[in-house]
């Protein structure tokens, strides 16, 4: 049996305030690891898992946004005007069309949260469970949405969230399941805890930015009260859930940074630049040339 899973929505109207000053102007979902947005990883992988429609959650202020996502024809006729068609192709097949895709521009006006965010996509959804996929948590390898959509239907739970081990010192950064059982890539939960004390966590299976929920969680979504740092969180919904629709956590196979912080946007810029032969010359040249400085 299978379920399908015909929605995606992109939360995408955070300030993005870790990485002030770029994201000033820029939007966070817009800076790039070597040449490609972090938006553009998140729509591919949604392509890719056969999604239908995909619901962008932006801000006014981000108007950048859709106009990186959506087909700019006089662009690629300028390219290939200029003899540039490999570039233009390139473009059309990264971008998304009116006529041809699925797409939603939906504002939340103000940044209230994770979880409103996802509610501001609830007029626009199709019938069945959500994919939501958060931009800034870039996962190279297989895509871990297709991955989670393919696994859903066997999880039998409603709410399905994308999770990795951490160090246990780390749990204070992340939702961690509380798991009940272990089968294979599937953890069945009885809840999820956000963000505690390494002493208190209940596994060190952390929740990361993909989701496969089912609807009922817009009406969680609506009655839900401010949680933590003032803001409507996703996780309180999905834990509210858990005993009504089922929550499991799916281990990916794929490789996870979080981009939303310095530190796992400059570790995947590496880890994409090791796998090109000119760009891991460029860093190796320059690892070189720095422990030469030091032994200096
Ligand atoms: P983050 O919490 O990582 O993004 O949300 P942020 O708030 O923009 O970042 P910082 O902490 O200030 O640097 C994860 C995703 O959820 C979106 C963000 O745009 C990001 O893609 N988000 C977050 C919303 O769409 N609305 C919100 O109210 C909050």
């Amino acid at each position: 049996m299978s379920i399908k899973v015909r929605t995606a929505i992109f939360p995408v109207a955070g300030m993005g305030t870790r990485f002030l000053p770029a994201t000033k102007a820029t939007p966070k979902e817009l800076l790039p690891v070597i040449d490609t947005p972090l938006i553009q990883y998140a729509i591919d992988e949604a392509r890719d898992a056969g999604i239908e429609r995909m619901i962008f959650v932006s801000h006014p202020e981000k108007a950048a946004i859709e106009r990186h996502v959506m087909d700019n024809a006089a662009l690629r006729a300028d390219l290939a005007a200029k003899g540039k068609r490999a570039l233009a192709d390139g473009l059309k097949e990264a971008c998304l069309c009116p006529k041809a895709d699925d797409v939603v521009f939906t504002m939340q006006d103000a940044p209230k949260g994770l979880g409103h965010a996802v509610l501001c996509a609830r007029d626009h959804v199709l019938p069945g469970p959500v994919a939501v996929l958060l931009p800034d948590d870039l996962i190279l390898g297989r895509g871990c949405i297709g991955e989670m959509v393919e696994s859903y239907a066997a999880a039998g739970a409603g709410h399905m969230v994308a999770t990795m081990d951490v160090a246990r010192g780390d749990t204070k950064s992340y939702g961690i399941l509380d798991v009940a059982q272990r089968d294979g890539n599937l953890l069945r939960a009885r809840g999820m805890v956000e963000k505690p004390d390494p002493a208190d966590a209940p596994s060190r299976s952390a929740v990361v930015g993909r989701y496969v929920l089912d609807p009922a969680i817009f009406d969680a979504l609506a009655t839900q009260t401010a949680g933590a740092g003032g803001e409507i969180q996703l996780t309180d919904a999905i834990a509210r859930g858990v005993a009504d629709v089922g929550l499991a956590g799916f281990r990916f196979s794929g490789t996870r940074f979080d981009c939303g912080s310095k530190a796992g946007m400059l570790r995947a810029t590496l880890h994409l630049a090791m796998q090109d032969p000119e760009l891991a010359d460029v860093v190796s040249d320059h690892l070189r040339a720095a422990a030469m400085d030091q032994a200096a």
